[in-house]
């Protein structure tokens, strides 16, 4: 990937109408139901990104079909649950957290071996969160001492196991009910706190019988999957900049179209709410199964706060934006109980911190959180450290900030949204590739 860095500085208030890319998380799943269903299915709005497109070459690599009649749109030839062909090559998930734990969970009760690689980021996270309990239902998986990449074996026998999830992930969560349509018996998770149920929805959609909760699911094996179309909705956390970026930038008015609004993935919402942001959702519907609406986001003066954790799990990829917003409030914000964003694509406490103390910005940084005082931004040369959200998150910090904000290494914000630089300027930014 040849490096990209960005220049940030105040533009104009924002304004329009900004139609951000679909969601990461119901692409990957729907790419990956689609793969193992029962005939073609449709995916509409689908995410052109890096991380995705990288799932949908692995299973392409496994033997399935998969045409793009057009830019977001993929027409999946379902190969039934047991059609998938091994690869004798590494099948390289890129920068995609998501597509390796979710794809690993399906490997393990196939009857080839497979072999997973990432990236430079995504080969310092750790997996055995997930090759744990998959050992317990009877999967062999060699990890790199937790690490990627990851050896799955082949022709294992699973069977349903009753999990407590650790922690609070929806990756961990679907990989486990991925390997449970492969086992013999019932898969049941139990989570700490409930996160995103896209696997589930989608599941039920694809006709697989679930019963699922907040907090709690369970399957069983041996069922098929009927090949269904699905419309992505645009994805709240690539909306997250927006949201950020108009609440701060006196003047502004932005409308986003049509974004995901599955209540566990709406926490920054609440918490700008919190802060005094002036957000209203407009033309609240559902479509493919999710609740969608319109957001229309109005400059505001926002203040700190003490962040509800209850709120965390449901705006665990927003932090990075949170961060941004919390430094240019007027009095403090204290966030605690986010532990996780140190095993994201970076140790989001930490660059966030470094990147925000080169801003001048006050910020202490604890070991599940942070106590940001508000303030005023100044120049400086910040790091992404291959994290797409960084990266934006900082260029939404530019807009505010007293001279120029320079970001090394933006690349990785293909990974998550494509066209970020033209969307930005259309509404308001100054956002540049520098030398
Ligand atoms: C995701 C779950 C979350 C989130 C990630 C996408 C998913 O990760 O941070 O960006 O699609 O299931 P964890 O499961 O690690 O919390």
């Amino acid at each position: 990937m040849n490096r990209l860095d960005w220049s940030s500085r105040p533009g104009q208030p924002l304004h329009g109408s900004v139609r951000v890319p679909g969601d990461k998380s119901v692409s990957h799943r729907a790419l990956m139901l689609a793969a193992i269903a029962e005939g073609d299915s449709r995916i509409r709005g689908f995410l052109e990104g890096e991380d995705t497109r990288a799932t949908a070459a692995v299973l392409a690599q496994l033997g399935v079909h998969i045409e793009t009649p057009s830019a977001g749109e993929r027409v999946v030839r379902g190969v039934g649950l047991h059609g998938l062909r091994g690869s004798s090559q590494p099948l390289d998930c890129g920068n995609a957290g998501t597509g390796m734990r979710l794809l690993t969970g399906l490997l393990a009760g196939q009857a080839f071996d497979s072999k997973l690689i990432g990236d430079a980021s995504l080969s310092k996270r750790p997996m055995r969160r997930v090759t744990d309990p998959l050992a317990s239902m009877g999967a062999r998986i060699d990890t790199h001492d937790g690490l990627p990449p990851l050896q799955v074996r082949g022709r294992q026998p699973l069977h349903g196991i009753r999990y407590e999830l650790p922690v609070a992930s929806a990756q961990v969560k679907s990989a486990l009910l991925l390997a449970g349509l492969y086992a013999a018996g019932e898969t049941e998770i139990i989570e700490p706190h409930p996160t995103r149920d896209y696997t589930e929805r989608m599941l039920a959609a694809f006709g697989w019988p679930i019963t699922f909760e907040p907090g709690r699911a369970k399957l069983e094996g041996g069922h098929s999957l009927r090949a269904t179309d699905v419309d992505v909705p645009a994805d709240f956390s690539s909306a997250a900049f927006f949201l950020v970026a108009a609440s701060i930038v006196p003047g502004s008015e932005l409308k986003l179209p049509a974004v995901g609004l599955n209540p566990r993935r709406t926490g920054l919402l609440q918490a700008l709410r919190l802060m005094g942001a002036d957000i209203t959702i407009e033309n609240q519907r559902e479509s493919g199964g999710e609740p969608v609406g319109d957001l229309v986001v109005r400059y505001a003066p926002l203040h700190g706060i003490e962040l509800p954790e209850s709120l965390v799990p449901d705006m665990i990829d927003e932090f990075p934006a949170l961060f941004i917003a919390a430094a240019v409030a007027s009095g403090s914000t204290l966030i605690r109980g986010a532990a996780e964003l140190r095993v994201k694509e970076s140790d989001r406490i930490a660059t966030m911190a470094v990147g925000l103390r080169t801003l001048g910005a006050a910020i202490e940084e604890t070991p599940d959180g942070a106590l940001i005082h508000g303030g005023k931004l100044g120049a400086g040369s910040v790091e992404s450290h291959l994290d797409h959200r960084i990266a934006m998150s900082f260029a939404v910090a530019g807009l505010v900030a007293a001279g120029p904000v320079r970001i090394n290494d933006c690349s990785h914000v293909a990974t998550s949204f494509p066209g970020f630089l033209e969307l930005v300027n259309g509404c308001g930014f100054a956002l540049r590739t520098v030398a």
